[in-house]
């Protein structure tokens, strides 16, 4: 059953999630497709990143339930170089005993209206595992939609994986030229 949004804050990460956000990320590198890692960072690496989505100026977003940290989502560019930079890439991971409660729709809605404020035009979701049912819907339920599959792009668990690429326009995406990354 779905929580209230209201019992789900949403809210920016800080050093102190991090913990809580690096054992989210750890069960799904070892246990799903989402993620082409195969061994989960330790967390100082977790905090490194979330160092370097900060410093890009992007938003690196927590969710709770009942005071715990159970989610998190974040962006970061699309690609590295420059003409590529009013599209981000976005990340979303929801903790295994907190599924289909709804906290993934709000982190990524909470995303959304984050990066489409701050200026970008596209979002982009490269989702590990043409299987992803969960993800698929998630991305397709907040008006993406799919761009492509890269047919076997992984190797995991003894089997080939694809990558499902989706895209949603933020604002007015391609229909109006770009203004400044208020950032
Ligand atoms: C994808 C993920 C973030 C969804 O988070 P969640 O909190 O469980 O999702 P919600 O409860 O907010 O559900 C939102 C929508 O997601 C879809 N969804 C969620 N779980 C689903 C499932 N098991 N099967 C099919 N669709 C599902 C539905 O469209 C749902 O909308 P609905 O409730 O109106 O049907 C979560 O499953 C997860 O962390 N998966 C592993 C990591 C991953 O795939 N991340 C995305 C990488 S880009």
């Amino acid at each position: 059953m779905k929580a209230n949004a209201g019992e789900i804050p949403i809210r920016d990460s800080t050093d102190g999630d991090m913990a809580a956000v690096r054992s989210i990320y750890a069960h799904h590198v070892q246990n799903g497709l989402a993620s082409f890692e195969e061994v989960a960072p330790d967390p100082a690496e977790m905090a490194r990143r979330r160092q370097a989505v900060l410093k890009g100026g992007f938003p690196f977003r927590v969710a709770e339930l009942r005071g715990t940290v159970k989610g998190f989502a974040h962006a970061g560019p699309y690609r590295h170089r420059p003409a590529y930079r009013f599209s981000v890439e976005n990340s979303i991971y929801v903790a295994p005993d907190a599924l289909g409660l709804g906290l993934g729709r709000l982190l990524l809605a909470d995303l959304i209206e984050r990066c489409t404020a701050l200026g970008h035009r596209q979002m982009i979701a490269i989702i590990g595992d043409s299987g992803n049912a969960a993800s698929i819907s998630l991305h397709a339920n907040l008006g993406f939609r799919e761009v492509g599959v890269i047919k076997s792009a992984g190797f995991k668990f003894g089997r080939w994986v694809d990558s499902v690429i989706m895209q949603r326009p933020l604002g007015d995406g391609g229909d109006s030229p770009p203004g400044d990354l208020r950032r």
